[in-house]
């Protein structure tokens, strides 16, 4: 079984279908954030504030590039579309656009206390949809396919993903 990237806004679900995704396939679940974070040795967020967000995306780019290369179901941080040679990365895998309404992400953008988001905590709502429209569009085009995940949960997702990929 080829890997599956799994793209999309804050809150899209990325880690958690991962993870159910990852159970149903058997292909280990790697999470872009978390080796990241182990990479900087500190919380996302903390960096965001020590280096600033373009430092960060030249990390996020090497370690995407990095595990596009294994066999394995990689859950992207929301901001994986917004570098050029990510999208470039992107399109040559099999990548899996996860959205939904625009309300719903930052209601649990807002709701997860337990994954401080530097971009979300410093924006309004208003500022936070129209990055949702900045980058729909490079969600879409990065992707092979766009699952809708309003009302489903991780299971049904899962398995929508991997009846549209065996088409
Ligand atoms: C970001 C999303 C975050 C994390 C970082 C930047 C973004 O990941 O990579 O805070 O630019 O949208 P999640 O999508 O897992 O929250």
């Amino acid at each position: 079984m080829k890997s599956i990237l799994l793209i999309g806004f804050m809150g899209a679900g990325k880690s958690t279908v991962g993870k159910e995704l990852s159970r149903i396939t058997g292909l280990p679940l790697v999470d872009l954030d978390e080796k990241i974070s182990k990479k900087i040795q500190m919380p996302i967020h903390q960096y965001f504030d020590e280096f600033g967000e373009k430092n960060f995306r030249v990390i996020e780019s090497k370690l995407l590039e990095e595990f596009s290369q294994q066999e394995i179901i990689l859950a992207t941080g929301g901001g994986a579309v917004v570098q050029m040679e990510n999208r470039t990365i992107l399109k040559k895998q099999t990548t899996v656009y996860l959205s939904a309404d625009s309300q719903t992400l930052i209601q649990r953008i807002r709701a997860d206390k337990s994954h401080i988001r530097p971009l979300a905590q410093n924006s309004t709502d208003d500022q936070l949809v129209k990055l949702l429209v900045q980058r729909e569009q490079l969600y879409q085009k990065s992707a092979n396919i766009t699952i809708y995940t309003q009302g489903k949960n991780q299971e049904e997702i899962a398995r929508e993903i991997l009846k549209k990929l065996k088409k």
